[in-house]
């Protein structure tokens, strides 16, 4: 599936300022080196490169929000480091290597994950030199706590052992672990530009849900050569996806139709939204 033609270019200038963070990472060696193992392992970088291509499609200067793209990777590769713990999905393989607990050990896993969120404030902190750099450092740090990631990833854990859960539960699975942290860069470009965040949250949170509707559809059909995970694990680990809830055939529906609404959010945002709309179908159709 082709991602949008600018993708590259936010990609290319973010694995730039990631491998110079990462460099220059000042953490005791083998706690640096867990950190930097997990964020230099790959990945989409779809949070940071939303983030870019909002503030670009708002006529802002991307180029220069280097510390906010960081935060925002560094709060999702911290995600995901505990996201495998053995204690969550225990999963042993991530961007097609072992897993951070895997390589460094548990312990070490958890202090390379808490060392990420931390850092994700000191960036945050740097990146507020006026009021609406401040405004999107706390749309972050609310899009990853206790009523955002956090919250969603609670529920997911809580669902595995309800055998009620059901769409209600799903929807709000999904809202939290996965659309909070994509809808963020969008609302953050918003709040830096000086335009209205609503928009953005509205069509942020109906890419986000699509993005773990696909993320749910791929662990049951997806190639783990591209994907980087063991698949299969939704269905052992008891998980509440939309494949449980709805089955294969009615979940790609129910994506498709919402691929299509993701679209028509954007019809009336006051910025350029070609890429946005080339994105909605690389997240739909996407295979890694
Ligand atoms: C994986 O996120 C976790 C979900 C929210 C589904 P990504 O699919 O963005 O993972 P990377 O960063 O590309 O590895
Ligand atoms: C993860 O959802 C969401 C996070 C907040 C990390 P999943 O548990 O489905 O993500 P994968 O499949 O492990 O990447
Ligand atoms: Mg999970
Ligand atoms: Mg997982
Ligand atoms: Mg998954």
């Amino acid at each position: 599936m082709m991602l949008p033609e600018k993708y590259g270019v936010y990609l290319g200038a973010f694995e730039a300022i990631l491998k110079a963070y990462c460099a220059g990472l000042k953490a005791p060696e083998g706690l640096s080196e867990g950190m930097r193992y997990s964020l230099l392992a790959g990945g989409k970088r779809i949070r940071p490169v939303l983030f870019f291509a909002a503030l670009d499609a708002f006529g802002a200067d991307w180029e220069k929000e280097t510390e906010l793209a960081l935060a925002l990777e560094c709060i999702h590769t911290y995600s995901l480091i505990h996201d495998d713990l053995p204690a969550m999905d225990n999963d042993d393989l991530r961007r097609g290597k072992p897993s951070n607990h895997k390589q460094f050990g548990e312990g070490n896993a958890i202090l390379a994950g808490d060392a990420l969120l931390s850092e994700a404030f000191t960036l945050s902190m740097r990146a507020a030199r006026d009021e609406n750099h401040r405004r999107a450092g706390e749309i972050l740090a609310h899009a990853a706590g206790a009523e955002g990631m956090v919250a969603g990833q609670y529920a997911d854990l809580a669902a595995e052992s309800d055998e009620n859960a059901g769409e209600k539960e799903l929807a709000f699975i999904y809202e939290n672990k996965t659309a909070q942290l994509i809808r963020a860069p969008l609302m953050m470009a918003a709040a830096i530009a000086g335009r209205e965040e609503g928009k953005m949250r509205e069509f942020g949170t109906a890419l986000g849900v699509l993005f773990q509707m696909t993320d749910d559809i791929l662990d049951v059909k997806g190639e783990a050569a591209s994907m980087g995970k063991t698949l299969g694990k939704d269905a052992e680990e008891n998980k509440l996806t939309c494949v449980r809830v709805y089955g294969l055939a009615e979940a790609e529906r129910r994506a498709d139709e919402l691929a299509e609404r993701a679209k028509a959010c954007l019809e009336h945002m006051d910025a350029e939204t070609g890429f946005f709309e080339g994105l909605v179908e690389y997240v739909r159709k996407r295979d890694r």
